[in-house]
């Protein structure tokens, strides 16, 4: 069996999802999970794009030696020189860089004729080669370039040392079939093919893109570029639990194998949801909440007699496991940190003494602890961006026939604010009173909620997206009490929207 090489792109093109950002400290932490995921290339993101991206790019490269990091440039030299710049301390870094060769964007974006683009293309690759040995060049829009075209650029690229070459489907427009026939003209019509790594990157515009990069494999290709989640621009990209799954699944069929860490796959998928806040569809394959759930009565007992029956992979191979009743209130430290242990959850001194006593909240509150709500309370300590403003007292007052009222009061440094204000509802309410507090204004975009477990006295998870200036911004917050929870979703926002902007606090 030969190898798929698995590029993820979650912090690159998976950020390019609308309000989908993610803080430097963010992308180390999902970093280091990849790592542990055991991917063999991330793509951390676009440093000429942002202070944040180039940071990010070198700060993984210092904290995740085990993959391959990389980082997109346009054929532009100050994104190459940026990109470089940004993996110098990198143990192996990588740049991709691209250019559309469509006809469509050669003449309406990029004004070009094919001749320029394969000249800025060809230099690209002479750069970036100053920088990193590895040099990755996508030609965007491939699946609706022609192909005579593509064979000539991408063989100029090769010869100018381009180390991998990736055919983007970056419209989501190819069919299963017509994808794996133009990977393997590809292959027939580029002599110099065999001298690099062959790469796909899929979008999902048609709920194809899973589809186009196995049939790619089949195709001849070799590595494959893909998101946790199938987050990414538009419908996103493909998915990468969905290709390492059926490849491990349907092995039988492929002959192919991935070096991906299957048991991690469940927790790096809640991990990018709670960052990203965009809730994985409970349908969703491999990942979803329902995804290994049997609601009829003839599946539910064929399960029970044999698993394998309606079960084509076991929960336990992606890292579910059963909803376990695990800590109470009596629970000690120990304890607690060897369950935490056990879900691969490891947190230093400082962090655990602070999970620890919000666990020992949590217990006061709810009668049954589930792993879930340990991951979801952990999450919210560890990926604990600086508060400037924090939650102190709320009291709303709200019913079907009166004006919805809330008092909040917020501390900021160490001084306490206190503001009232009627809304539509005791959450608008709360919102009215907090923008008075903190002078910001923000547009509430989205709004969602959810109980991470079952019962009355679940805890609630709030997720909302606010915009500011054309940035949307997204804000979490838990809590047994969904008006709590949505107040810390609203200050958790105001809080990165902070962070990011690096304000200083108006006093
Ligand atoms: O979809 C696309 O074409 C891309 C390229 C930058 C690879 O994301
Ligand atoms: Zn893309």
């Amino acid at each position: 069996m030969e190898k798929i090489i698995i590029f993820d792109t979650t912090l690159r093109d998976g950020e390019q999802s609308p309000g989908a950002s993610f803080t430097v400290e963010e992308k180390i932490k999902v970093a280091k999970q990849l790592e542990k995921l055991n991917v063999d290339v991330i793509e951390v993101g676009f440093p000429a794009s942002s202070q944040g991206d180039f940071e990010a790019v070198r700060e993984v490269c210092r904290e995740v030696p085990g993959p391959v990091i990389t980082a997109l440039a346009r054929t532009i030299p100050s994104d190459i020189e940026r990109a470089g710049e940004a993996l110098k301390e990198a143990k192996r870094g990588r740049i991709h860089t691209f250019i559309a060769t469509s006809p469509i964007h050669m003449e309406y974006k990029l004004k070009m004729r094919p001749s320029k683009v394969l000249e800025l293309a060809v230099k690209a690759i002479k750069m970036a080669k100053g920088y990193t040995f590895d040099v990755e060049f996508s030609p965007e829009d491939a699946s609706r370039s022609e192909p005579t075209f593509l064979y000539e650029l991408i063989e100029a690229v090769i010869e100018e040392g381009a180390t991998v070459i990736n055919i983007p489907d970056t419209v989501g427009y190819a069919v299963p079939e017509e994808f794996e026939n133009l990977i393997q003209n590809i292959i027939k019509n580029v002599p110099r093919i065999k001298e690099i790594t062959l790469s796909v990157h899929c979008h999902n515009d048609l709920g194809m893109a899973t589809a186009n990069s196995l049939t790619a494999i089949k195709g001849g290709a070799r590595q494959i570029e893909c998101t946790i989640n199938g987050i990414g621009e538009r419908a996103g990209n493909a998915s990468l639990e969905e290709i390492v799954m059926a490849l491990k699944t349907r092995s039988d069929f492929f002959h192919f194998f991935t070096e991906i860490n299957t048991v991690e796959i469940y927790r790096t998928s809640q991990l990018v949801s709670h960052l990203t806040g965009m809730i994985v569809q409970p349908n969703k394959a491999i990942v979803g909440k329902n995804a290994f759930r049997h609601e009829a009565g003839i599946h539910q007992d064929g399960v029970l007699k044999k698993a394998a029956t309606y079960e084509i992979m076991t929960p336990s191979s992606i890292g579910l496991e059963k909803g376990e009743l695990v800590l109470g209130k009596l629970s000690g430290r120990h304890a607690f940190k060897e369950r935490l242990e056990k879900m691969g959850i490891q947190m230093e001194n400082s962090q655990l003494e602070m999970a620890f006593k919000a666990f020992k909240d949590l217990a006061d509150k709810k009668k049954e602890v589930f792993d879930e709500d340990l991951i979801s309370m952990v999450e919210e300590q560890t990926l604990k961006i600086p508060e400037v403003y924090s939650l102190e007292y709320i009291h709303t007052v709200s019913g079907n026939k009166i004006l919805s009222t809330a008092t909040v009061k917020v501390k900021k440094g160490d001084k306490i604010f206190q503001e009232a204000a009627c809304g539509d509802g005791p959450v608008d309410a709360a919102y009215r009173a907090i923008d008075r507090i903190t002078g910001e204004r923000l547009t509430l975009i989205d709004y969602s909620i959810h109980s991470v477990t079952r019962g009355k006295d679940a805890l609630g998870e709030v997720v909302i997206k606010v915009q500011e200036k054309g940035n949307l911004i997204t804000g979490r917050g838990i809590s047994t009490d969904i008006i709590e929870a949505s107040v810390n979703a609203y200050l958790n926002a105001i809080n990165r929207l902070i962070y990011r902007e690096r304000k200083p606090f108006k006093e």
